[in-house]
């Protein structure tokens, strides 16, 4: 889309990006991860280095190249990523979470690799941090954004999840909708806002839902 590319509306402007999966460690051989494809996080990654920001794509292990001008720090755990965030987002201005950020983590990794034993196996886990609700809690007037990649519930879900970390705007899409799963290159998506106003979307490409989401930013930091 010719109108949407080459704005320069983020000159000057600092975002920090969440993206991929986290992946947590059972064992030197194994771990425990999600789907996350990374493509949203790093369709909004490009689109803001398009319109003038400085960006900083904080990404968990995926299989896409990091669009060129983006600082760009690989992490592999939860841990690992909430670390990288919370040490360096008082510099950014717009917060965007898009990482599938494991929920739990093994209570003890073991150093050795576990031997297959009897016919049950359980592994321990404990919760990790949760780095949008961490941020929410001190982000002051920052603009943070999340994403709520739902099965049922949708819209109630995506509400309570803005409300409880302190959102200014949540991007929900319902993974069982064709178009709108992981890996693909199109999302299906609604906006919510912290005024509980509301945006349908139809079926896009992650860039455009990518600028649309930017779009948005810029007129809450200017409301
Ligand atoms: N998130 C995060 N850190 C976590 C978990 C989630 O930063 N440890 C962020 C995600 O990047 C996303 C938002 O919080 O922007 C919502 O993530 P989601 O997994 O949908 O919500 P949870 O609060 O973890 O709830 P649940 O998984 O039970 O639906
Ligand atoms: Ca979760």
């Amino acid at each position: 889309k010719g109108i949407l590319s080459k704005k320069s509306d983020y000159e000057g402007l600092r975002i920090l990006v969440t993206a991929g999966p986290t992946r947590e460690p059972i064992d030197p051989v194994r771990y425990i991860s999600n789907h996350s494809s990374g493509k949203m996080g790093y369709a909004v990654a490009k689109a803001a280095l398009e319109r003038g920001a400085f960006v900083k794509l904080v990404t968990g292990p995926v299989n896409i190249t990091p669009p060129s001008g983006a600082e760009v720090v690989c992490v592999t755990s939860a841990i690992d990523m909430y670390n990288e965030v919370m040490k360096s987002y008082e510099s950014f201005d717009v917060l965007v979470m898009v990482a599938a950020v494991a929920d739990y983590r093994c209570a003890s990794v073991s150093e050795s690799k576990i031997k297959k034993s009897g016919d049950r196996f359980t592994v321990e886990l404990v919760k990790n941090p949760d780095i949008a609700a961490e941020l929410g809690k001190v982000k002051g007037d920052r603009v943070l954004v999340g994403f709520s990649a739902e099965t049922d519930n949708l819209l109630e879900n995506a509400a309570l999840k803005l409300a409880s970390k302190n959102m200014d705007m949540i991007v929900a899409n319902d993974v069982t909708v064709e178009g709108a799963g992981f890996g693909v290159d199109t999302n299906i998506v609604k906006f919510i806002k912290r005024d509980g106003s509301s945006i349908d979307l139809p079926i896009m490409s992650k860039e455009d839902v990518a600028h649309r989401i930017l779009d948005e930013v810029l007129s809450i930091g200017k409301g």
